[in-house]
């Protein structure tokens, strides 16, 4: 085994349908993971994440490329790879007719880990995942955050190595998102690696030192969600009430954009007092607030669009 954790080089995947010329879900994707780190995949709806993740977790093929689990190459070796691996799928559910009980402990047991182990690791982790009331009921009768959170509660069990989390956090709670990113962060910190998808940007800022943008099958951006968003030119923001209308006055300090009848001006923390005087002088009321990550986003991949 490898201290890398993954590492994926130029990986093509193109779904070949019955007709038509077939979709090019990755364009050529490579990354590389070390042991114990958490990183988040960002990108639109069709980016490719899923596909990624399928493929480093050798549930499909890949079109050309390679990727290799600690070492282990997942298209040639994959019973290699799959003991050291363990995956929450987009949209998976719980066995309707097992109990989060019996659905984590009979995971756990038919991954090789013995009774006692089972059975704590159990409990430990239905606890984490605030499930204790509804441990014993069919998982039919659950609500959806329930169920997810028995999907969740499953795959954290197994402590893998390296866990593929595809939207893991979807439908659920706030308090169930955080107890997600709590047991997410312990594991990492015992040496587990994590790969996560999410649509909540506030969640791969908090949660992932790493994130890597991908849109159309390419990685667009890889870095922190800090260099993320001081790429856009700034990190702070300045919005601009009826601002709108008033569009030339600020363009020379940084990436202005417009939301309605506002207008949000992206730049260095040395210049807002320049823009606030500019906003003053011309009795338009302005409010500083930090750069998000999802405007980032946006303008990182917004312009990728608009480059097409
Ligand atoms: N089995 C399949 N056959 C044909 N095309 C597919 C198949 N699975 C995915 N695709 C296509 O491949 C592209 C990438 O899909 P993928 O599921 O990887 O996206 P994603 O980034 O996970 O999106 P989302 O955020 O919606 O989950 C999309 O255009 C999708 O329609
Ligand atoms: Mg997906």
């Amino acid at each position: 085994m490898t201290e890398e954790a993954l590492r994926a080089h130029d990986v093509r995947k193109v779904y070949r349908g019955r007709r038509g010329a077939g979709v090019e879900a990755l364009r050529g994707v490579s990354l590389a993971f070390r042991k114990g780190e958490r990183i988040a995949l960002l990108g639109r709806n069709g980016a490719g994440k899923t596909t990624f993740l399928r493929i480093a977790s050798t549930l499909l093929v890949p079109t050309s490329g390679t990727v290799t689990a600690f070492g282990y190459d997942v298209v040639e070796t994959p019973e290699r790879v799959r003991p050291l691996i363990a995956v929450v799928p987009q949209e998976g559910k719980p066995f309707f007719h097992l109990t989060p009980r019996e659905q984590v402990y009979c995971y756990l047991r038919a991954r090789g880990f013995s009774r006692e182990v089972a059975q704590a690791r159990t409990e430990e982790s239905l606890a984490n995942m605030g499930l204790e009331d509804v441990a014993d009921r069919l998982s039919v009768t659950l609500s959806g955050g329930q169920k997810q959170r028995a999907m969740v509660a499953t795959v954290l069990a197994t402590e893998a190595p390296l866990m593929f989390l595809d939207e893991p956090t979807i439908g659920l709670d706030p308090f169930a998102r955080r107890a997600v990113w709590d047991v997410l962060r312990e594991l990492t910190r015992k040496g587990s690696t994590v790969l996560l998808t999410t649509h909540y940007l506030d969640e791969a800022e908090a949660l992932s030192e790493r994130l890597y943008i991908v849109e159309e099958g390419r990685i667009l951006f890889e870095g922190t969600a800090d260099r993320a968003k001081r790429q856009i030119g700034g990190t702070l923001r300045v919005s601009i009430e009826n601002g709108g209308n008033h569009r030339d006055l600020f363009t020379s300090f940084g990436q202005a954009v417009a939301e309605g009848t506002a207008l949000h001006v992206i730049t260095e923390p040395e210049r807002v007092h320049e823009v606030m005087d500019v906003a003053l002088r011309n009795r338009l009321s302005a409010t500083v607030g930090p750069v998000t990550l999802e405007e980032a986003f946006l303008t990182i991949v917004g312009r990728s669009i608009d480059a097409e």
